[in-house]
């Protein structure tokens, strides 16, 4: 099955909750400033929304702490959505509190039962074939099951490795047009995008991988000058949103929403 990878029509995201300076984190930056990640997420949200599509935004669920990034919850689809199971403990539950508007957007909604477990920062959709990446988060049954489901809709899977260093396959890689892929060298070594256009972030800013294209914009994280340079003369146009206090609990653009 093939479809756009970065048109859409609409996107779910969720406020941040004041909690989220209790987010998941590998390594300690810092604790995140929540009245600018206030400022941040209205920005990005904002920047959705100038695209046209429409935006719905989620209330805070302070028993949640990563709840902001909603793209771990579900798989949205252009005919249909599957719910996750996300490998963090802390997490599984957010699943049944973004059921509900999942079910409001799609007809046929699916989920994933386990005993596997599988998260949307994980999973990279191109315009041919549902890339996932294998993690920390995300396992082989985790992936089996995604492939169960999606494959007699037409849907090609194929499970790659996520570098162990890194907390998701798209903390690396995010989609910029049906054959071009934004990469950092150290997963384009892997192999894994062999057929597509890859350009590269820049020396020393691997974070700016986790961009995304939706619609026309590329939203990427500010602070990252040689990249969006080279993706400005690539002719995208770029949108730089702060992202210095989700940086602190591993999260990025792709993990803020859920585009469909
Ligand atoms: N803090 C983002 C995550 O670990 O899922």
């Amino acid at each position: 099955m093939t479809h756009s990878s970065y048109q859409f029509t609409r996107a779910i995201t969720r406020r941040p909750a004041s909690s989220a300076t209790n987010g998941l984190r590998a390594e300690d930056h810092g604790t995140p400033d929540i009245s600018q990640m206030l400022k941040d997420h209205a920005h990005y949200v904002a920047t959705l929304r100038e695209t046209g599509a429409k935006i719905i935004e989620l209330p805070a669920l302070e028993d949640f702490p990563d709840s902001v990034f909603v793209e771990d919850d579900a798989l949205c689809l252009k005919d249909c959505a599957v719910l996750m199971r996300p490998g963090a403990p802390s997490r599984l539950g957010e699943v049944a509190m973004m059921a509900p508007t999942i079910h409001t957007q799609f007809k046929q909604v699916f989920q994933i039962k386990g005993p596997g477990h599988i998260e949307g920062g994980d999973i990279l959709t191109t315009s041919r074939e549902i890339l996932v990446g294998k993690s920390a988060r995300t396992d082989a049954a985790g992936v089996e099951e995604l492939r169960t489901i999606v494959t007699p809709l037409g849907y090609k899977v194929r499970e790659v490795q996520t570098p162990a260093e890194i907390l998701h396959f798209k903390t690396d890689c995010s989609i910029l047009d049906d054959n071009t892929i934004l990469s950092t060298k150290r997963l384009h070594v892997s192999g894994c995008f062999e057929g597509y256009r890859v350009l590269h972030t820049s020396d020393g800013e691997d974070a700016a991988a986790n961009a995304i294209r939706f619609n026309q914009f590329v939203l990427m994280p500010a602070g990252f000058p040689n990249t969006a340079s080279m993706l400005r003369e690539n002719g995208f146009e770029v949108r730089e949103i702060n992202n210095t206090e989700c940086a602190k609990i591993d999260g990025g653009m792709s993990c803020l929403s859920l585009r469909f």
